[in-house]
């Protein structure tokens, strides 16, 4: 998802006889459905988990403007510019409430910002894929947005207070970005013949970088566990990802157009569709930096970080200056 393969500490969940009287009081609140806030005692790993899952986050809704932003300038019509250019602006914030958040456990935004740049910190996979047509505008929106709420909607139930709450508010912007892209989506899918074909390459090229954002199968999702424990996971990847499709495929036979599996068929037993999976080879070799467009994402990342360093100084000194001014006035009243 937006946080793929995010490694918690101790791939086996410690049993209750293992845990300390702190530990034990932790989970039982955990249990209990109580939200965790940040001055309350945590154990280290639920801590530093949380801080790799929500900063992996944080920095998928950054790199995430990367594809889109491609677009806002050829978009075809001043609404659909207006449109993409408030969801890219959307994106933004949803990184900076979980930078906020990822704050909270005692890690700065600068740190999380220096890991990414580095390459030390993942984002989530899809990103680096190139977004080649404007039918990608609609393929993304329907379905990597799409993805996301699958994925995001359960974390509103996450047992760590601040992450719950801002997932709480991304939420209900994902769900206009996804409804924008199905809008688009349908605009071509019943356009011109051309459009249509656009739109049937689009699904094609995004339909199986989409299903790897749900994160490896479940047998090879060795971090799961304790993070299913803790509650700061909700779902399986694999139960995740087959909602997305059995919510997906009667949403794609509405805009008539087919998703590239042949092997797509719906069990009348148990009311879930059959599909083939993605070829994880190539999810793990996109996640370890050899994807289309890696290279292209993390230097436009770094050269926005090098282009933004007058801006970042000047606020720093603006800040300092108004400390002085005070420092001085309050000195000066004492006197
Ligand atoms: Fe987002
Ligand atoms: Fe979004």
């Amino acid at each position: 998802m937006y946080a793929q393969m995010v490694s918690s500490t101790g791939k086996v969940v410690k049993s209750y006889e293992d845990m300390s009287p702190d530990e034990r009081a932790f989970q039982a609140r955990i249990d209990a459905g109580e939200k965790i806030e940040p001055k309350d005692w945590m154990p280290e790993g639920y801590r530093k988990t949380l801080i790799r899952q929500m900063g992996q986050h944080a920095h998928s809704e950054i790199v995430g403007q990367l594809p889109e932003g491609n677009w806002i300038t050829r978009a075809p019509t001043l609404e659909r510019k207006a449109i993409l250019l408030a969801k890219v602006q959307d994106e933004a914030g949803h990184g900076l409430y979980l930078y906020c958040g990822a704050e909270t456990l005692g890690v700065t935004r600068d740190d999380l910002t220096r890991d990414l740049l580095s390459g030390k910190m993942k984002y989530s996979s899809i990103f680096n894929y190139p977004t080649l047509t404007w039918a990608d505008m609609g393929a993304v929106g329907w379905l990597v947005d799409g993805a996301a709420i699958m994925n995001q909607v359960p974390l509103q139930r996450t047992s760590y207070g601040p992450y719950s709450r801002a997932m709480i508010r991304i939420c209900k912007e994902e769900s206009f970005h996804q409804r924008q892209g199905f809008d688009i989506m349908m605009k071509m899918a019943y356009g011109l013949p051309a459009q249509r074909k656009m739109a049937q390459d689009a699904l094609n090229r995004t339909w199986y970088p989409a299903l790897m954002m749900f994160g490896p199968s479940d047998a090879d999702s060795v971090h799961s566990a304790q993070s299913m424990a803790w509650k700061i996971k909700i779902n399986t990847n694999d139960e995740l990802r087959q909602k997305f499709v059995d919510q997906t495929v009667p949403q794609a036979e509405y805009l008539g157009l087919s998703i590239p599996d042949e092997h797509l068929k719906r069990d009348p037993e148990t009311g879930h569709y059959n599909f083939t999976q993605p070829d994880w080879d190539e999810f793990f070799d996109v996640l370890s930096g050899n994807g289309p467009c890696n290279v292209e994402r993390l230097n436009a990342r770094n050269k926005a970080w090098d282009d933004g360093e007058w801006v970042r100084d000047g606020l720093m000194a603006h800040a300092e200056k108004k400390r002085t001014a005070k420092c001085a006035a309050e000195s000066g009243r004492q006197s």
